[in-house]
């Protein structure tokens, strides 16, 4: 049952070690009768110095998945295996232990501490693990700062930090006690572009001052699926797609300069419907600049038509009400927005040009 999309190509590497290894694995919730399979199957192996990205639907299980990897979540079934050591059978303190030294976590909600200063957030992890002399652990704490564009910031504590700052600043706690893994749950999702920019920055800079260390980001973001090693796409708890990135980096996933006929033919026909194959089969793809992710997964690697008949297209207080309909390369979903025109000669212009 278990698919093999998440094992990399490095299959010939044998005597490198995964710093995470997951096997087979299984999450099911219960509700009282409701149960909820969040994973079925996953198999994944990562090693040092590569980047990898998952993205998926909202429910996918990618929030599970990160869970079930550092040891918060215990899976029902399969293996999870850090640095080669089984980590589902460990009790309270093997995990406290593996979330001290082995793994840091960027979580989507900062989870910062509000009465501690920036500098005194940074330090706490340090204090836990108990490895450094004060001394050593403000040099640090500043050092990491630094790196993350926070050193101005020390004495703030988090309600008077930007966003940006803070999703910073969550990412400077999680290199604390300098960790093998680094796991970031939707790092950029809550941050304007500059500072999605600069957490890339980090991220980036992360991978190339230490070539033994790994990093497993959910993010839809498509920079950073750019820099990544390969994405892996799941849905209903299983991998359905890997899509390597350094190998074809460039266009793919830059949604300003694609070549549609190249996304046409990558379309994985099989999993559609057929009012679906004969939407994406009508090259006629009007490029609207308003719409520019999935609703479902908010991928940029959408496919776009405007239905202009009626009923779609109306013309409602001088202001043409549209439909567009939007295909979804990553979660192969077709969805439907509406548009509301206010500037009737600016849409006028654009459908000139596809019609
Ligand atoms: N503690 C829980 N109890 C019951 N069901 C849960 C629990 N945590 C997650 N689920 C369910 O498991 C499925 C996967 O959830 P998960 O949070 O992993 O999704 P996700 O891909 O991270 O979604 P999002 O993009 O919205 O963050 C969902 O159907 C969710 O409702
Ligand atoms: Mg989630």
């Amino acid at each position: 049952m278990a698919n093999e999309i998440g094992s990399t190509s490095i299959l010939d590497a044998d005597e490198k070690i995964p710093i995470a290894q997951l096997s087979g694995v299984y999450k099911i919730f219960k509700q009282k009768k409701i149960e909820v399979m969040a994973l079925r199957g996953i198999d994944l192996k990562i090693y040092p110095g590569e980047l990898v990205v998952i993205m998926g639907p909202s429910g996918s299980g990618k929030t599970t998945l990160l869970n079930c990897l550092c040891g918060i979540e215990r899976p029902n079934a399969g293996s999870v295996k850090i640095k080669g050591m089984e980590i589902t059978k460990l009790r309270d303190e093997g995990i406290q232990k593996l979330l001290q030294e082995e793994i840091g976590i960027v979580f989507q909600s900062f989870n910062l501490i509000p009465s501690l200063t920036a500098a005194g957030n940074v330090e706490l992890p340090m204090i836990v693990l108990g490895h450094l002399s004060k001394k050593d652990r403000r040099t640090r704490v500043e050092d990491l700062l630094t790196k993350v564009g926070l050193d101005h910031r020390l004495h703030h504590r988090p309600a008077t930090l930007s966003g940006g700052e803070k999703q910073r600043l969550s990412i400077a706690m999680a290199f604390a006690n300098d960790p093998a893994l680094i796991i970031a749950d939707e790092p950029t999702a809550n941050v304007d572009s500059v500072s999605a920019e600069s957490i890339m920055a980090v991220f980036k800079e992360f991978m190339a001052s230490n070539p033994n260390k790994a990093l497993l980001i959910v993010t839809h973001d498509p920079a950073l699926r750019k820099i990544a090693d390969y994405t892996l796409v799941i849905r209903d708890g299983q991998f359905v797609r890997k899509i390597e990135s350094k190998a074809d980096k460039g266009s793919r996933f830059d949604s300003e300069s694609y070549n549609e006929d190249d996304f046409i033919t990558d379309i994985d026909m099989a999993r559609m419907d057929e009012k679906t194959t004969r939407i994406i089969q009508q090259k006629n793809y009007p490029y609207f600049k308003d719409v520019k992710i999935c609703p479902n997964c908010h991928s940029m690697n959408i496919l776009k038509k405007m239905d202009v008949s009626e009923p779609f297209c109306q013309i409602i207080d001088a202001k043409i009400i549209q439909r567009a309909s939007i295909f979804c390369k990553e979660c192969n979903e077709l969805s439907f927005v509406t548009i509301t025109a206010h500037d009737l000669n600016k849409v006028k212009i654009e459908r000139m040009g596809f019609d």
